[in-house]
């Protein structure tokens, strides 16, 4: 499966409503986005705590409430053309989502700043708006990924790591993670099998260049997430087994 990774963050401002909307039409199976909290404990979808890389505002997200930083421009900092582009709720986003025949993974963004309840607040979100059974929670953190399955342990959740350990599938399934999320340099055949014996959903990141999508396909892992959505799907009629 490929999930749009941001959106299709090649072609619009990563995690903005035109990056999904673009994804959706691309034929993207899934998309992924990041949340964090603002002030009044609204979750947002925005990849960095800091406001600086891809808006027109300065400091933390955690220091504005989300009226105040509806009013950002999200979008000049990809082209003028997206001048006009704010930053986005969770809720506002999945008013649109719930209507899309795609899967969903959220990513929680609380390992850099770790933001109180966040696993709750994001939790509650998603049920309001019927997307539980189509999405997969993860995050960097082992203590959020724990949390999320206390809440309820039906939920699916995954462990995201860019770094090798010994024990990595064991460690996931300590966590009653359902899926690893791991960066792409981490793939090989081996991590695979122990994936598929573990009952563990695999999936890998950040896969844009023709090679590691070929190398994914190939061996066969769940899902990839792609800031090329389009060019996924071209690869994999090619290289699918
Ligand atoms: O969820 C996969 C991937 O998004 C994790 O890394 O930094 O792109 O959020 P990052
Ligand atoms: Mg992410």
């Amino acid at each position: 499966m490929i999930y749009a990774h941001r959106g299709a963050s090649k072609l619009a401002p990563e995690n903005t409503m035109s990056a999904f909307e673009l994804a959706a039409a691309a034929g993207a199976e899934g998309i992924e986005t990041d949340v964090q909290l603002t002030k009044d404990n609204v979750p947002v979808l925005i990849h960095d705590e800091n406001l600086r890389r891809t808006t027109n505002g300065t400091g933390f997200v955690q220091d504005y409430t989300y009226a105040e930083l509806s009013l950002l421009d999200a979008g000049s900092w990809f082209s003028p053309k997206f001048s006009d582009i704010s930053i986005v709720s969770l809720d506002e986003f999945l008013k649109w989502f719930k209507h899309q025949p795609m899967f969903l993974n959220v990513e929680l963004k609380t390992n850099v700043i770790e933001y109180k309840d966040i696993e709750r607040i994001v939790y509650d979100s998603l049920k309001r708006n019927y997307v539980l059974d189509r999405t997969v929670i993860s995050s960097f953190n082992s203590d959020s990924i724990l949390r999320m399955k206390e809440i309820n342990p039906s939920v699916k959740t995954a462990f995201l790591t860019s770094t090798n350990r010994r024990d990595l599938v064991a460690y996931a399934k300590s966590l009653r993670a359902d899926a690893l999320h791991v960066k792409h340099r981490l793939l090989d055949k081996k991590l695979v099998k122990d994936c598929q014996k573990s009952k563990l959903d695999l999936r890998i990141y950040t896969v844009n260049r023709p090679t590691m999508m070929k190398k994914c396909y190939k061996l066969g892992v769940d899902a990839i997430f792609s800031d090329v959505p389009y060019e996924a799907l071209e690869y994999r009629q090619l290289y699918h087994k």
